[in-house]
């Protein structure tokens, strides 16, 4: 590859003093190192200073920087810019759509972490197990490992077309880990989570598009994790029997915690 310069087409917008978003395009100079990310950062520290994005670790880690690039949701840290140009040595980058935007490339997240929160991502374990160690076998590491990866970019919810119209829609990204939480082994709750989730603002309303799948920069299924939760949302009474169950098979009796699942 060739060093030369190539243009990057960028979605401005400043609520405080422009009526309405706008195309500026920047000349950045093409290397083979060169990331989507070092070229805003190239054009922010010589060409503009206003311009806005967000970004963190650089290592597609900490799910700051996903953007919609050429009309599609994805991290910009890892992704070398050659990739993404078209014919022309164009690409076009806006912020996550869906979303209000606060300014240039950064999307307010608000309705993302209000839904995320809705489903009580944290671990709810039996009481009195905080103590010791939680047991789970390769297997159930296993099958959570999946969901365990994703690291909250957003690209999966604003890629939706249930959010473009409707705010209260709890989102690939929540329902992905309210899935990770009711296949988890050490979570009591499980029966409130799909009762949570499995309505028409949750697993039942989604349309099967697959965008939220398709946008994952990790690789995850939101879309195979809903199919999940609206089919066990039928099974709701039995999970925490089966929890119970298992959590007997590997403790003893006078062991398990007063207060565990099905309780
Ligand atoms: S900057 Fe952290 S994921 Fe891209």
């Amino acid at each position: 590859m060739t060093n030369r310069t190539v243009t990057v087409s960028i979605k401005r917008y400043n609520p405080e003093t422009d009526k309405k978003p706008y195309w500026q395009d920047f000349q950045v100079e093409l290397t083979a190192e060169t990331t989507l990310l070092s070229a805003l950062e190239d054009i922010k520290s010589d060409q503009d200073g206003s311009l806005t994005f967000r970004r963190s670790c650089r290592h597609a880690i900490c799910g700051s920087c996903a953007m919609m690039v050429n009309r599609a949701n994805m991290l910009v840290c890892d992704l070398p810019l050659e990739k993404v140009l078209d014919k022309n040595d164009r690409v076009t980058v806006e912020p996550l759509p869906y979303q209000p935007v606060i300014r240039d490339l950064v999307a307010d997240q608000s309705s993302f972490w209000k839904q995320y929160e809705r489903v009580k991502p944290w671990l709810v374990p039996p009481e009195g197990e905080h103590q010791r160690e939680f047991r789970m076998t390769p297997e159930e590491v296993k099958a959570l490992e999946h969901a365990e990866m994703c690291i909250m970019c957003g690209a999966c919810y604003s890629s939706c077309p249930i959010i473009a119209g409707n705010k209260e829609y709890i989102g690939p990204h929540a329902l992905l880990k309210a899935f990770m939480r009711v296949l988890d082994p050490r979570d009591t709750i499980p029966e409130e989570r799909l009762d949570i989730v499995c309505n028409t603002e949750g697993a039942y309303r989604c349309h099967k598009v697959l965008n939220c799948t398709q946008a994952c920069p990790k690789g995850l299924d939101p879309a195979k994790a809903i199919a999940v939760l609206a089919n066990l949302g039928f099974r709701t009474g039995k999970i925490s029997q089966e929890r119970m169950e298992r959590l007997r098979s590997l403790i003893p009796a006078d062991e398990i915690p007063v207060k565990a699942a099905g309780d």
